[in-house]
């Protein structure tokens, strides 16, 4: 089934994911969406919530039902399929911050996230749900992201319509999911590359342990881990926050 060919609109959920998640125990087919016109607990990566209220974002969850192979890229493909979308459906130049996050183009204030959850049974990936809430117009942002949140209208300065949006974001998705199905990850890994300038030569800070460390991007491996180099040499970032640090 091509993705949306079966949209399943509400008006509000607690999670996007949380509803597509239901159908697919069910045995729903590939391609099944879900968009909600507000959620009372979205949520995002980290145990954070998703801040959901109506009419201001799109709040999609689409069903998989990928190769096991291909999970650990589904974040990154997402991403650039969303990132192609927005480019190609407002001309808003985003770009992607490693691994989930859409940008405005200068590199601070986030567009859109990513949520992948799944559920698998031994090495067979029974279903894996990709989610994304993408900000189309700015609303009463909470204290604690405001100065790190922005949307489509805020940046554009013009209205957009959301369903166009919506559109464009399921077939890049779909393209790209096809990529990493058919034995394409790596064009998969150039385009993200392309569309993640801080990925690369930028000072960079994580956590590991008790620790904060800090590096440099060196790309992205095959798995789709962050490199970074610090003095000891190449470090893999798996997961967790990673602090792009601008000189102000
Ligand atoms: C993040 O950046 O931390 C990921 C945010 C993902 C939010 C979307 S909105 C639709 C779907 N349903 C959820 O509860 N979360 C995802």
């Amino acid at each position: 089934m091509r993705f949306g060919a079966e949209i399943v609109r509400h008006a509000e959920v607690t999670s996007t994911n949380n509803i597509v998640a239901t159908y697919a125990a069910r045995g729903a087919a590939e391609g099944l969406v879900v968009v909600a016109d507000a959620q009372t607990a979205g949520r995002g990566r980290l145990g954070r919530a998703w801040h959901s209220p109506p009419g201001s974002g799109l709040y999609v969850s689409v069903l998989l039902r990928p190769q096991a192979k291909v999970v650990p890229l589904l974040t990154l493909a997402g991403g650039v399929g969303i990132c192609e979308a927005v480019r190609e459906s407002t001309g808003l130049a985003a770009i992607i911050k490693w691994p989930n996050d859409l940008l405005a183009p200068e590199g601070r204030r986030k567009l859109a996230g990513i949520l992948v959850e799944g559920s698998s049974t031994g090495a067979r990936v029974d279903y894996a749900v990709f989610g994304f809430g993408l900000n189309v117009r700015g609303g009463a942002y909470p204290p604690e992201i405001r100065d790190r949140a922005t949307s489509l209208e805020e940046e554009l300065g013009r209205a957009i319509d959301g369903d166009a949006v919506l559109e464009l974001c399921l077939s890049a998705l779909e393209r790209r999911y096809r990529d990493l199905e058919e034995g394409r990850a790596a064009s998969v890994l150039a385009r993200w590359s392309e569309l993640a300038p801080g990925a690369r030569g930028a000072r960079i800070e994580w956590v590991r342990g008790q620790a904060v460390v800090r590096g440099v991007s060196a790309g992205i491996d095959a798995t789709g881990a962050l490199l970074a180099q610090t003095e000891q040499g190449i470090e893999r970032i798996v997961s967790g926050e990673v602090t792009w640090c601008f000189s102000r």
